[in-house]
């Protein structure tokens, strides 16, 4: 097999983006921005998506065996994080700690909402775990501050402009990074 090009059709095919829910709490607010994100996700041409739920990791004793092919198969990853006490929710960490080729060179971007600090420190803490994994987290950030108020009651965004034109930068930026590493994963395994 020749390791050192790329067939065309490898390198325009969609990205394969994983978006990773990352809370599971009762009564969550996850779901919202979850449906808010794939919608924006839908409009970009150059990705196709798949949700994984941290829910479905639970208990954490089960085994990841379900999840772990899903995140094999991504080029790249999307997370949804609230903020809890300054950090991320652990049953996002537990998804993330059971897994490590599975995030080797590839892109992460981060959607965080939370309360006054939109989750922006749970995204901070995120990015050094990731770069632990030998993933690479994308710049641009979606962030919603007071999260609650900013969607309706069918969970339509009362504002979208701003968010979504964030969204579309976001996006971008992670479809550049899920191509290069994509092309380059494929003419060297990536040796970590
Ligand atoms: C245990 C806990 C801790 C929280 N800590 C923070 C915090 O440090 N900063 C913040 O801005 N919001 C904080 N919040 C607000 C949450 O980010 C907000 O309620 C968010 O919607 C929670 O996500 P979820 O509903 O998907 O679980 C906290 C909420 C909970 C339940």
């Amino acid at each position: 097999m020749d390791l050192t090009s790329n067939t065309p059709a490898q390198s325009a095919a969609p990205l394969k983006v994983a978006v990773i829910l990352g809370s599971n709490r009762e009564g969550r607010f996850g779901p919202v921005v979850a449906d808010w994100f794939l919608g924006r996700a839908a409009e970009h041409p150059d990705i196709e998506t798949e949700l994984i739920d941290v829910a479905e990791t639970e208990p954490p004793a089960a085994p990841a065996t379900r999840i772990s092919p899903r995140l094999a198969g991504a080029d790249a990853f999307v997370v949804l994080t609230p903020e809890y006490n300054h950090s991320y929710p652990a049953p996002l960490k537990n998804l993330i700690d059971r897994h490590f080729s599975e995030w080797q060179a590839k892109p992460v971007a981060f959607v965080s909402y939370g309360g006054i600090s939109g989750g922006l420190r749970a995204v901070e803490h995120l990015r050094q775990v990731f770069a632990e994994l030998h993933a690479v987290s994308v710049r641009d950030t979606v962030s919603f501050h007071n999260a609650g108020a900013l969607f309706d009651d069918r969970g339509r965004h009362r504002d979208p402009a701003q968010a979504d034109g964030a969204a579309k930068r976001m996006l971008d930026q992670l479809v550049w990074w899920g191509r290069a590493l994509r092309d380059a994963r494929n003419r060297h395994p990536y040796g970590a």
